[in-house]
C-alpha cells in the first residue's frame, strides 16, 4: 500500500482538517489566528501555494477573511474541496486549482510560478530537503512562506501517540475473527439457526465480552475512545447480518483497512514530528538555499504546545 493511500482513506469520509471536531469547519482558535496574521504578511493578490492541503480546510479560511488570493492546493493524496470552501466559492472570483497525485518534492508547477507558499501540517511529510529545494524553485524572489509544522511535544503528537497506544490488535484481530466466523456461518444456517450454531455462538460470545469491555468503560478518564470507536463500528455488522455474503464480506474488509489506515497515519504523523533540533536544521537548509528565516516560535493554545511556526522569504536575487 502507498504512504498517500492513508491519507486519500481519510480525506474520502469528508473531513475538512486533520483534528476532527477540534476544527470542523476549519481552522480557528490559535491556527486561525496564525492564518490571520500571516496574511498581513503576504502579498494581496497573486497565486498562493498550499503544501500538503488535505481537504484545503486552509482555503475556506482564506476565503472567510475576503483574500483575493488565487489557489493551489497541492497533495499527494486524493484529496477535493471541502464544502465551506466550496459554499464561498460560488460567489468569489478566486482562481483554485488542485495539484494531487504529487508532493512537495516535485510540485510540477512552473519556475516562479508562486506568490506565497503556506503548510498546515503538510511539509514535513515531504523529503523536506529535496521540498525546500522545489520551494525555492517555485517560489517567487521576496515571495514569503508560512508554515505549521508538528511539534514533537505538541498536544497533536501525543493525542496521536495516545490514539496509537489504545489500539489493541489482538483484541482488533479477535473482532474480525470473530465476525468472519459469524459471516461464514450465516451461509451455511439459517438465520433463526445461528443462535444455535455453536462456532456463531462462540464468536457471538467472545464479541460480547469485548464489547462489554470496551463500551463499558466507567469514566471519561480511562475510556480507551479507540477501542470504543473500533467496538461501535464493529457491533454495526449486526444491522447487515442478513444481507448477501458480499455485503458482509466487505464491512469486514473496511472495517480493518480504515483501522489499518488510522494507525498508519498517526505513526507517520509521529515520525515527521520536529524537535528543536530538526527544526534549526531544516531552517539552515533553507538560509543555505537563498532563503532569508525568522527564528522558529513554538505556536502556543489553552490546550499546550500546537505547533512549530517558521516563516520567511527567498531572497531576491
Ligand atoms: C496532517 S495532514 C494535513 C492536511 C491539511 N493541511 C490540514 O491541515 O488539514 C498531512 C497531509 O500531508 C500530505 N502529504 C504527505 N506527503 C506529502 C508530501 N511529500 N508533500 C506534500 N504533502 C504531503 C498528506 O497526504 C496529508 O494530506
Amino acid at each position: 500500500m502507498k504512504k498517500q493511500d492513508h491519507w486519500t482513506a481519510f480525506w474520502k469520509q469528508g473531513h475538512t482538517t486533520t483534528f476532527g471536531d477540534f476544527f470542523k469547519e476549519g481552522y480557528r482558535g490559535a491556527i486561525g489566528q496564525w492564518l490571520v496574521d500571516q496574511q498581513e504578511q503576504w502579498p494581496k493578490t497573486g497565486t498562493l501555494l498550499d503544501i500538503g492541503c488535505g481537504n484545503c480546510g486552509l482555503l475556506t479560511g482564506l476565503l472567510a477573511s475576503n483574500s483575493r488570493l488565487d489557489y493551489i492546493g497541492l497533495d499527494p493524496a486524493e484529496i477535493a474541496i471541502n464544502e465551506h470552501a466550496n459554499n464561498f466559492l460560488m460567489t468569489r472570483s478566486n482562481n483554485v486549482s488542485l495539484v494531487t497525485g504529487r508532493g512537495a518534492e516535485e510540485t510540477g508547477l512552473a519556475d516562479v510560478a508562486v506568490d506565497v507558499a503556506v503548510s498546515v501540517f503538510g511539509f514535513e511529510y515531504s523529503d523536506t530537503n529535496a521540498a525546500a529545494e522545489e520551494l525555492a524553485r517555485v517560489l517567487k524572489p521576496r515571495a514569503p512562506f508560512s508554515f505549521l509544522l508538528h511539534h514533537s511535544d505538541s498536544v497533536v503528537t501525543r493525542m496521536s501517540g495516545r490514539a496509537l497506544a489504545e489500539y489493541q490488535e489482538e483484541d482488533v484481530k479477535a473482532v474480525l475473527a470473530a465476525l468472519h466466523t459469524i459471516s461464514e456461518r450465516a451461509e451455511r444456517v439459517a438465520l433463526a439457526e445461528l443462535k444455535n450454531d455453536a462456532a456463531a455462538e462462540v464468536a457471538r460470545l467472545q464479541l460480547n465480552d469485548l464489547a462489554s469491555r470496551y463500551l463499558g468503560q466507567r469514566s471519561q478518564d480511562d475510556t480507551n475512545v479507540t477501542m470504543f470507536e473500533f467496538m461501535t463500528s464493529a457491533l454495526r455488522f449486526f444491522q447487515i447480518v442478513k444481507k448477501p455474503l458480499q455485503e458482509r464480506l466487505a464491512f469486514i474488509s473496511d472495517l480493518q483497512m480504515e483501522y489499518d489506515h488510522y494507525c498508519a497515519r498517526f505513526r507517520q504523523m509521529i515520525s515527521v514530528a520536529a524537535d528543536e533540533t530538526a527544526v534549526h536544521q531544516l531552517l539552515e537548509h533553507f538560509v543555505k538555499l537563498g532563503f532569508e528565516v525568522k527564528a522558529p516560535q513554538a505556536l502556543m493554545d489553552e490546550r499546550g504546545l500546537l505547533a512549530w511556526e517558521i516563516s520567511g522569504r527567498k531572497l531576491a536575487g
